[in-house]
């Protein structure tokens, strides 16, 4: 474990408002900061920073939260561990070196793994049982140098040649099933056995040069076409992107994305070394995120089927909406840009790239190609579906030069066009608000119960227990106050998390003294975030007094006396207990 006086000194190194201000625009609201919330989408700023006290972040949207260390191992997708490097190198500290997290595979095993398994697939393809696949990817036209530069590999039609090499290297079972490589036998549990077997193998590799995961194609027609890793402690496939180890240097000029690995490897074969693919998923707004910290201008170059053209459709909006310049790119007479290359080759398809149009101009094309606006009827849904596609625009200079456009394509009046336009976004703001406000209940009466259930079973104690623990983590010398005076014990608190908040936070201190960045090694991030919950919900008010504590203390002790009363007491005792109450009213 990592002592409480390194993580204090490298939170006070990286300061909380620096760091999370990197990523979002902070704007000061009395002593705290607001931003939208980097998490979740939204207009109206309900991310809150505050400053005093360690610093901690709470979102009363989406009541994600934490504190600096929780904000990157969210916003990084990274580990504990990882998390508190990444801010070390940040500030320029040197952490001690230990890395195990008790149970589970780790980040940094997953890597030396997959490294492993990615050599091991190498050596396989060039060796002489690799012909297989040697014939299969020359027969797609890829040259010795492009295998090697893409590090493509092929896995054994066998059960277990991963498996076997890998605990000879060292790894154990419970390592390469959490890491994706192998998985248990339904039947019998001791039975690993290689996920991947007779594949051409494409490792996926981070903008730090780690093999994160594996995309494998069988060599014919068999199901799936692809399989691929899964999400591991090193690896989302919503967070990361095929190839931009590469293309990150090539994406001044902007990005290429497709939909394909093949697709991408062949861009990067033709000269086109800003191509980027998706893992086998549509595109995500952390994916849209992450290529604008590399570029605003992204072509969308997918498929050129209907549903690649919906999915392009899907991801000019998500690229917009992260302040991403996105245009589309029509492959005419290819299904994808691979099989486009190499029917008309390079030249051709940078022609196509330097005449790929403004989504506008596209959707406009679209629309008027699926109506016959020669129809009134059909025109009136032409016309619709433009508005909705204005409404979708946030520049307002933007979204009047398109109503335009739209009102010369369909020969109408511009004007009604921008009031059907208005009308739209004054209907989504409207259920945007509606929406907020439904959020925010959620967050503070309803997710406290999703994570801890038992809330509502034992509601009076759940809620003094939730301010006693607000309170702690908002204000630590209650911590201390807590561990010196012996105020309370675990046994006082009975919902499940808030007994082993209470417990782990107690331990912590008791070991060296405990700081909130701990959690994260204990507690799942919405555990974590409920922890952070509590403290935003006690900040919100303005009496955070010893005498407001120690009242929720003794109360919280009284109602755990009167919860073990009602535990222990007999059907006789319960009698009296109710006729008593009866007396009483
Ligand atoms: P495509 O079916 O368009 O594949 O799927 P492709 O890249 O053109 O493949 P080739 O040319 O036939 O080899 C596009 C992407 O969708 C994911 C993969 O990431 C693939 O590159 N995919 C597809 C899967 O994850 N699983 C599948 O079974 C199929
Ligand atoms: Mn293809």
């Amino acid at each position: 474990m990592i002592p409480a006086s390194v993580i204090e000194d490298l939170k006070f190194r990286n300061n909380i408002e620096d760091v999370i201000g990197a990523y979002v625009p902070l704007k000061r609201a009395g002593s705290n900061l607001k931003a939208c919330c980097p998490f979740h989408s939204e207009k109206t700023p309900s991310f809150t920073v505050y400053t005093g006290e360690g610093g901690h972040f709470y979102c009363f949207g989406c009541g994600a939260g934490g504190d600096v260390i929780s904000f990157i191992m969210r916003i990084e997708n990274l580990d504990y561990v990882p998390a508190l490097h990444f801010l070390a190198d940040r500030c320029g500290m040197t952490l001690p070196e230990d890395d195990v997290r008790p149970g589970g595979v780790t980040r940094t095993r997953v890597l030396e793994m997959n490294l492993a398994a990615a050599r091991f697939f190498r050596e396989w393809l060039s060796g002489p049982e690799g012909a297989q696949g040697r014939a299969y990817l020359s027969g797609r036209g890829l040259s010795g140098g492009v295998i090697k530069r893409f590090g493509l590999g092929f896995a054994p039609d066998s059960f277990h040649a991963l498996r076997d090499h890998l605990r000879s290297a060292g790894y154990t079972d419970e390592e390469m099933a959490e890491g994706y490589l192998c998985q248990r036998s339904r039947k019998d549990a001791k039975n690993l056995y290689d996920c991947f077997r007779g594949r051409v193998m494409f490792p996926i590799i981070d903008v730090a040069g780690n093999v994160i995961a594996f995309g494998g194609r069988v060599l014919g027609d068999g199901q799936p076409k692809y399989l691929n890793s899964g999400d591991t402690p090193a690896f989302k496939k919503s967070k990361n992107l095929f190839a931009l180890n590469y293309a990150k240097n090539y994406a001044s000029k902007g990005l290429i994305l497709c939909e394909g690995y093949m697709d991408v490897i062949s861009l990067h074969a033709a000269g086109f070394q800003n191509a980027v693919a998706t893992l086998g998923t549509a595109i995500t707004p952390e994916q849209a995120r992450l290529m604008k910290k590399y570029t605003d201008k992204v072509v969308v170059s997918y498929d050129s089927d209907e549903a690649g053209q919906r999915a392009a459709d899907k991801a000019l909006r998500l690229l917009d909406a992260a302040g991403i310049e996105a245009k589309v790119l029509n492959i005419p007479g290819a299904k994808d840009p691979d099989e486009y290359i190499k029917r008309y080759g390079a030249e051709s398809f940078s022609k196509v790239l330097s005449g790929s149009r403004a989504p506008f101009d596209y959707k406009i094309e679209t629309t008027l190609r699926k109506f016959d606006v020669t129809k009134p009827e059909q025109k009136v849904r032409a016309a619709r579906t433009l508005c909705a596609a204005i409404a979708e625009i946030s520049s307002r200079v933007e979204r009047d030069i398109y109503a335009e456009q739209t009102a010369k394509a369909l020969d109408m009046d511009a004007k009604s066009i921008k009031m059907e336009v208005e009308g739209i976004l004054k209907r989504k703001a409207a259920a945007y608000r509606k929406e907020q406000r439904t959020q925010i209940f959620r967050q503070t009466a309803g997710t406290a119960d999703r994570i801890n259930p038992d809330r509502v079973r034992q509601p009076t104690s759940g809620a003094l227990e939730q301010m006693v623990l607000g309170m702690m983590l908002a204000f630590p010398e209650y911590i201390e106050k807590i561990s010196r005076e012996n105020l309370l014990t675990e046994d006082d608190f009975f919902t499940n998390l808030n007994k082993r908040l209470f417990e782990k936070i107690m331990e912590c201190q008791g070991a060296g003294g405990f700081d909130f960045a701990m959690l994260s090694q204990f507690f799942t991030q919405d555990e974590v975030s409920a922890a952070a919950g509590y403290a935003a919900a006690r900040r919100r008010l303005s009496d955070n007094g010893d005498g407001v504590f120690l009242d929720a203390v003794k109360r919280l002790r009284q109602e755990a006396e009167r919860i073990r009363e009602r535990e222990n007491c007999t059907e006789d005792d319960l009698k009296r207990l109710i006729e008593r109450r009866r007396a009483r009213q």
